[in-house]
């Protein structure tokens, strides 16, 4: 999803190399290559394996315990799951970086403290440690599929809890209409922050009754344990039957509000990405078709599903709804 509207002037943050970054690299390479010489095998292989880094992290995350989590078997898939390598190595997260392997690079989020505030249209906003989220509502595993709007797809494992059931718990006023999602923003760690022309924080929205549809969910795991980072940990949502970037990851902040937001993509290309960005196979994005998707570490490619396939549970959402532009 390359940004168009980049002017020729800019130079990227990552093109700009000051000086005392080059002369701080030269004692880095030097320190790193005693370091190596010094490092056993398995440190070095962990460093070029997503998998042995999201080994390495499990020890470390106080929810392992809830895992492996009950799986659903409500939502059958038509295909078979990705394999987790795949899943875990070829991303869209743009605070780390416009490339598909920033998977190294989004180690540095610090995941732990982390705490979801909840505001806006509510009695009580409050302010929640991730680890008594987590905890307070039944986790449960469920295979959907995942379709980006790019033309890359998945099936995958994730885990968590219905939207629902937390939007249930902070009881939003009756005047609330929509629900957005706030990802982290922290400069400091994330080099994607340096590149200003995007509208960061990362957010998306959803009406209400999206947000209450059974399918959506707060996602905190994949594939029997914890999120890596990459995937958006600890905390992202999921709502399968739409393009992936409605789905944010690494949550801050869930605001309801009487407002339809304006979510990253569509405040930066509203031509291309709107609010609604349902699934479709019959509706091209502007710069390429839409009819087939790419199947995640394979060739192969397979038709979309309009929908992507969850028709069942949602289209009745979209009744009366047919002057938006519901599929883009
Ligand atoms: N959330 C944040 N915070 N930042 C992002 O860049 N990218 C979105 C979405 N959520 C994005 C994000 C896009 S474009 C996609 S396709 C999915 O995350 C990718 O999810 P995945 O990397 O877990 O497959």
């Amino acid at each position: 999803m390359r940004p168009i509207r980049r002017r020729g002037w800019e130079i990227t943050g990552e093109r700009l190399t000051p000086e005392r970054v080059v002369l701080g690299r030269r004692r880095l390479l030097a320190g790193l290559a005693g370091a190596l010489a010094a490092a056993p095998p398995s440190a070095f292989a962990q460093g070029r394996d997503p998998m042995a880094w999201w080994e390495a992290q499990l020890a470390a995350d106080p929810t392992r315990g809830l895992y492996p989590a009950p799986r659903s078997s409500a939502y059958p898939l038509d295909r078979p799951l990705t394999e987790p390598r795949h899943a875990i190595a070829y991303n869209n997260f743009y605070e780390f970086g416009a490339q598909k392997d920033i998977w190294r690079t989004a180690q540095r989020l610090e995941t732990r403290p982390w705490t979801v505030t909840i505001d806006g249209l509510v009695p009580s906003p409050r302010t929640v440690d991730i680890d008594d989220l987590i905890r307070r509502f039944p986790l449960e595993e469920r295979t959907y599929r995942f379709r980006c709007v790019e033309g890359w797809a998945m099936a995958v494992p994730w885990v968590g809890f219905p939207l629902a059931d937390l939007i249930r718990w902070v009881e939003p006023l009756g005047s609330a209409r929509y629900v957005v999602f706030e990802s982290f923003q922290n400069p400091r760690i994330a080099p994607g922050f340096r590149q200003t022309w995007y509208p960061w924080p990362y957010l998306e929205g959803f009406t209400l009754a999206e947000a209450m549809n059974e399918l959506s969910l707060i996602v905190v795991g994949i594939y029997g344990r914890p999120l890596p980072p990459q995937l958006g940990a600890p905390i992202r949502v999921i709502t399968p039957w739409k393009y992936g970037f409605k789905q944010p990851k690494s949550v801050v902040r869930i605001t309801f509000t009487d407002r339809r937001p304006v979510g990253f993509w569509e405040r930066l290309q509203p031509h291309e990405y709107g609010f609604w960005a349902n699934v479709n196979p019959a509706v091209p994005h502007p710069r390429w078709s839409q009819a087939t998707e790419r199947m995640l570490g394979t060739d192969e490619r397979r038709p979309t599903l309009i929908w992507n396939g969850y028709g069942e549970w949602v289209a009745g959402l979209y009744e009366g709804l047919r002057h938006e532009r519901l599929f883009a």
